[in-house]
């Protein structure tokens, strides 16, 4: 990319000049952000040069730039002209993934009002089901062995699918074809000693899949519209149960997936009393986004977490309250370990620049260092920092420099829950010394 960019620039770019914005599903995890941070420093990009876009954020940013020429069918709707307090969905269907949030129109911007759900039902589910049409008719084995073998040819089967996955639509009523290598075909009648042709005929698909030699399988639409039914199912049922709760105004589509003409319709016909609004080039829509978000991260205004979190501590221990089994000695008196010391909650909204701040104290009089551990759980209200759902995500330890057995020494941590990536600041009272780290999600 550096090379492409100096060729046609003049002068030169330096990669000190330039900001990556790598984008993830919103559905991901804290810890698979993590993974790609760390995959992209080992491809050589220095970490603060790096910032993780949600891509349904990215996609919206997008839009709400947009024309209603730009979109799908130019029906006159523009998510630019979306008053500030409505709400509509983006839906991103790529190849693993379906990403549903819900978004909301605020002054200069966006916030989530509602945490991205979906699941890993995308177009490649597409290709599934037409795997086990392919091992229904020619068995496992055979497939098998014919990936392994014809490698090239197996390559050419599935670029031929993908071009008519893509050609598909509900009211197509023309056959399809599909071109079978005829190194499958071979390799099937001759371990199998039959015609593929007879074969076919004897399966459940004898009325609407033909084979009348050369190298072509001829195909109902309905089969390969049935190949898209899970698939899409799948999608619509949560966003049929969203829209029970949430009133939307639009429904957004990006990602490859909603390129699908079969996808398209499925959503026009069932959510009728909403805009369906489809980017032209919604593969790219997400990428163009990423671009625009990278220049101006603020015009996210709200996130939703997706995990509660908090901070290791110990309390006043309290008879009939605290777990026995979690008391220990301190010069504070007996307190109890491990607390759960929550500081937000799942499903709370967090705007971009809200930081948490608390302070800490030292235990006992020796001691050299405070240490902090930032947990992340699963569930509303944890108790205790090793209970199930509980991860630890962070440490940072705090050397009390010059210790003077002040027991009321300070440590202050102001913590940022609402980014992309969460960070935490530690500054000691006393030195002014300031730490900052990120949490670790990968263990
Ligand atoms: N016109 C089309 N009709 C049907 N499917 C399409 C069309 N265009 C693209 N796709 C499908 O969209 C998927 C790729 O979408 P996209 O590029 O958004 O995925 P991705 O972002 O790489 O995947 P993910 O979001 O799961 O990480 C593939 O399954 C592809 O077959
Ligand atoms: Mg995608």
């Amino acid at each position: 990319m550096m090379k492409f960019v100096n060729d046609r620039l003049a002068g030169t770019i330096g990669s000190e000049e330039i900001l990556w914005v790598i984008t993830v599903p919103a559905i991901w995890t804290d810890g698979a952000k993590q993974f790609m941070r760390e995959a992209a420093v080992k491809a050589s990009i220095k970490t603060e040069k790096l910032v993780i876009a949600l891509e349904p954020e990215a996609a919206s940013v997008f839009c709400r730039h947009l024309s209603v020429y730009t979109t799908v069918g130019f029906k006159e709707v523009s998510l630019a002209t979306f008053p500030d307090d409505t709400k509509y969905i983006v839906l991103d269907a790529g190849g693993g993934t379906i990403d549903i949030t819900v978004h909301e129109v605020v002054p200069d911007g966006l916030k989530e009002i509602k945490a991205a759900s979906g699941g890993g039902w995308g177009g490649t589910m597409v290709d599934n089901a037409f795997k086990t049409f392919l091992t229904d008719i020619f068995g496992k084995d055979i497939y098998d062995k014919f990936k392994q073998e014809d490698t090239e040819d197996w390559l050419d089967l599935w670029r031929d699918f993908e071009a008519k996955k893509r050609g598909i639509s509900h009211d197509k009523t023309a056959k399809i074809s599909i071109k079978i290598p005829i190194s499958l075909i071979n390799m099937f009648e001759e371990i199998k000693e039959q015609k593929l042709s007879t074969t076919i005929a004897s399966t459940k698909y004898a009325e609407n899949v033909t084979f009348a030699g050369g190298d072509k399988l001829r195909f109902s639409p309905s089969v390969f519209q049935n190949l898209f039914k899970e698939s899409i199912s799948l999608t619509i049922d949560p966003l049929k149960s969203l829209m029970k709760d949430i009133s939307v105004r639009a429904i957004l589509m990006v990602g490859g997936y909603s390129e699908s003409p079969m996808l398209q319709h499925a959503v026009k016909t069932t959510f009728t009393d909403v805009e369906v609004v489809i980017p032209l080039g919604a593969s790219s829509t997400i990428l163009r986004g990423a671009l625009v978000y990278g220049h101006s991260p603020e015009f996210i205004k709200e996130r939703i977490l997706k995990y509660t979190y908090g901070i290791g501590c110990s309390k006043e221990f309290i008879a009939g309250v605290h777990d026995q089994r979690k008391l220990i000695q301190t010069d504070r008196g007996e307190r109890c370990d491990d607390l759960f010391n929550k500081y937000v909650e799942k499903g709370q909204t967090v705007s971009m620049d809200e930081r948490v701040n608390d302070t800490f104290y030292p235990r006992n009089r020796d001691q050299t260092e405070i240490y902090c551990s930032v947990y992340a759980s699963e569930s509303k209200n944890p108790m205790y920092t090793d209970e199930e759902g509980c991860t630890l995500i962070g440490e940072i330890t705090i050397p009390l420099e010059d210790h003077d057995r002040d027991l009321f020494r300070a440590v202050k941590v102001s913590q940022i829950f609402s980014d992309t990536e969460n960070q935490v600041e530690v500054v000691d009272d006393k030195s002014g010394r300031k730490q900052t780290a990120t949490f670790n999600f990968l263990q």
